[in-house]
């Protein structure tokens, strides 16, 4: 398959002197180091953790599972807390908080420390979790959150994150993939002004999810809650009531550290598995040098933990790197437009990484806002969920960072547990739109359909060799994980389009599948068709990903209606708010056209690429495989009313 280009050819853009001076990553030596001995450069990498017992050997690669840092041994709370407060970092603040309503939290290490060892210690005596239980956390971005995903990590739990924005059925579906002993919640959560009743959701969630055993509240608020005795548990007590040290369980590097649910095209969400000691190994090398990040920065990545970014980049990469985060609990335009820039000036925040729906939005609304604001402690900006536009990377660029500050435009995904694809802030050269080159140690090339090499020009992306913090599976489904990623090339599958250009620069073309990527998430065109079909008047429907300015994608459903139920706007409404409630407000349709069918295969498959044509007015590929080759012509002609 080859891509065409759709971008011009930009002008590259030098960092700054005074920023490439000063950077961590200066030249070549890790790309040569890694080049001449790959698995020797990841050791080295490794080496900067802290092990209970060194590894044997460096790679045990059999195709598709690999075992990095093999019998090798480590917690990842010692690498993230105790190694920092055994040395000069031990008041260092390590989470600084705010929330939209303006509660605020500071912690230090010291602090941190003390929290995770209590609830590790509650939640080992008095829940009787152990190694290996999974343990779902379904909160909102507060310091409890961070301090429930390290107490997991303390006693070798492996920790499910759900975002607190699924609905209770989408909950019910993880926890009991899971198999969830636990699960950690909130009263509420607080989202542009409205709170959110989190422990009815858990408990709705729980009418059939028989595994949960213990669910542990934290209560922000005096609302009463319902509560189950023997089974609900409060977090403020039972931090209370624990001892403030907790002996971290010395996990094996290829036990599992958590569990994180991703979309796939088809069927229910993936439960990608990532392990120990190469993940963190990952996480704490590419923190540090695509972050070029500091003893004194204070560090800003507004994804929500329910992310891979928030795993990654929120936790544990800056954790390793005894950083100070800040974590903000609050969305970009409430209660103001302003209020990101408010924050990073008020905080100083001198690293700030977000996503491309965030900054069209602000380009939206101007730049008259962000000018308001002394963004002066900034010196380096990230990107990453989804392919950075010129036009908003320059807006960016010119707007947040004032021409000072290079932009790492970073390209990864769930499986891949850390960023593979970016230019080094001190040392290349910025593309617009462009992600740039794979990091030291990691091999990546675009791809024809058979799997033969473009040097140059468009294809599938593919990462050629494994790297230490590739995914190692998905929960209960190792034919799926092969079927997803290693059937088709003999190298990872990304499932993404790029270009690579002749200075092995990679520019990213979004998915090739019918994945849709609304505001940097990734929704499963299946999870929104069978929450549509799940309503009564539904007969069956097909959803596509539709260009949209600020959200990258909007989602537009195709529905086909029951007998007897006709079409009418209050419809279209009560369907969108259907999807809204039970999936996600981010998965609700933007617009639903109602249509008598739909194009499909002979084998009954609905050919969603050809929805997508006629969507965006283009012609119509291949329609050979079509059954029913009228209804694509009626559509077409339905969409140009
Ligand atoms: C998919 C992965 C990586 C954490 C957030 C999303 C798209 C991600 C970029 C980028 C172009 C990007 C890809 C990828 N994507 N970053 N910098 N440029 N596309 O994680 O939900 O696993 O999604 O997001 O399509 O495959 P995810």
């Amino acid at each position: 398959m080859t891509i065409e280009s759709l971008y011009d050819d930009v002008t590259p853009i030098k960092p700054s002197k005074a920023f490439s001076e000063k950077a961590i990553i200066k030249t070549d030596d890790d790309y040569n180091k890694a080049n001449t001995d790959r698995l020797k450069f990841w050791e080295e990498q490794a080496k900067q953790l802290t092990w209970d017992q060194a590894w044997d050997t460096p790679l045990k690669w059999e195709r598709p599972i690999a075992k990095w840092f093999v019998n090798g041994k480590l917690n990842a709370t010692t690498n993230c807390l105790d190694r920092h407060i055994m040395s000069k970092k031990t008041d260092k603040t390590a989470l600084i908080w705010e929330s939209e309503s303006g509660d605020k939290q500071s912690l230090s290490y010291k602090q941190l420390h003390d929290k995770v060892c209590r609830l590790a210690n509650y939640l080992s005596q008095s829940c009787n979790i152990k190694k290996g239980d999974r343990v779902t956390l379904y909160m909102s971005l507060t310091p409890e959150l961070a301090i429930a995903v390290l107490a997991c990590a303390r006693i070798g739990a492996i920790h499910s994150v759900v975002f607190a924005g699924f609905s209770a059925e989408s909950l019910q579906d993880r926890l009991n993939d899971s198999e969830s002993v636990c699960i950690i919640t909130g009263d509420i959560a607080i989202r542009r002004g409205k709170s959110i009743k989190l422990k009815e959701i858990v408990d709705q969630a729980l009418d059939n999810a028989p595994s949960v055993k213990h669910v542990l509240v934290h209560k922000r608020t005096t609302e009463i809650v319902n509560w189950v005795n023997n089974r609900d548990h409060d977090f403020n007590e039972a931090l209370n009531s624990s001892s403030s040290y907790h002996e971290p369980e010395s996990m094996d590097s290829e036990d599992p550290l958590f569990i994180l649910y991703t979309s796939g095209t088809t069927g229910k969400p993936k439960g990608i598995i990532h392990t120990t000691g190469g993940y963190l190994t990952h996480a704490q090398y590419s923190t540090k040098i695509v972050f070029d990040l500091k003893d004194d920065d204070i560090y800003w990545c507004t994804a929500d933990i329910g992310w891979i970014t928030g795993h990654t980049y929120l936790i544990y990469g800056p954790l390793l790197n005894g950083a100070t985060v800040f974590m903000y609990e609050g969305t970009p335009d409430y209660p103001n437009e302003g209020i990101f820039w408010d924050l990073i000036q008020r905080y100083k925040i001198s690293i700030f990484y977000t996503a491309p729906t965030a900054i069209r939005a602000f380009m939206k609304s101007g730049e008259s806002i962000p000018e308001q604001y002394n963004l002066a402690s900034l010196r380096l900006l990230g990107s990453v969920g989804e392919p950075i536009n010129p036009e908003a990377w320059n807006w960016y660029y010119t707007h947040i960072g004032q021409k000072q500050c290079p932009i790492v435009d970073t390209w990864w995904q769930t499986e891949t547990g850390g960023i593979m694809i970016t230019t080094l802030p001190g040392l290349h050269d910025m593309k617009p739109g462009s992600a740039g080159k794979p990091l030291p140690g990691i091999q990546a090339q675009c791809l024809h359909d058979d799997g033969t090499a473009i040097h140059s020009g468009g294809g599938l992306l593919s990462l050629t060799e494994p790297w230490p913090s590739m995914a190692r599976g998905i929960w209960g489904d190792s034919k799926r994980f092969n079927d997803v990623y290693w059937s088709k090339f003999d190298t990872y599958f990304a499932g993404d389009g790029a270009i690579v250009d002749d200075n092995g620069y990679f520019t990213l073309l979004g998915r090739v599948d019918d994945v849709l990527n609304v505001a940097g998430h990734r929704i499963g065109t299946m999870e929104v068709e069978s929450s549509l079909v799940d309503c009564p008047k539904v007969a069956e429907a097909a959803v596509i990903g539709i260009q949209d300015r600020i959200k990258g994608q909007a989602i537009l459903a195709f529905v086909i209606l029951k007998e007897g139920i006709s079409e009418s706007i209050d419809l279209e409404n009560e369907l969108k708010q259907f999807v809204a409630k039970k999936i996600s407000p981010i998965a609700k349709p933007k617009a639903i056209i109602f249509t008598p069918d739909l194009p499909k295969t002979r084998s009954g498959k609905i050919m969603r690429r050809l929805l997508k044509q006629a969507a965006n007015n283009e012609t119509l590929g291949d329609t050979t495989s079509l059954s029913n080759p009228q209804i694509i012509k009626d559509i077409q002609k339905q969409l140009s009313k």
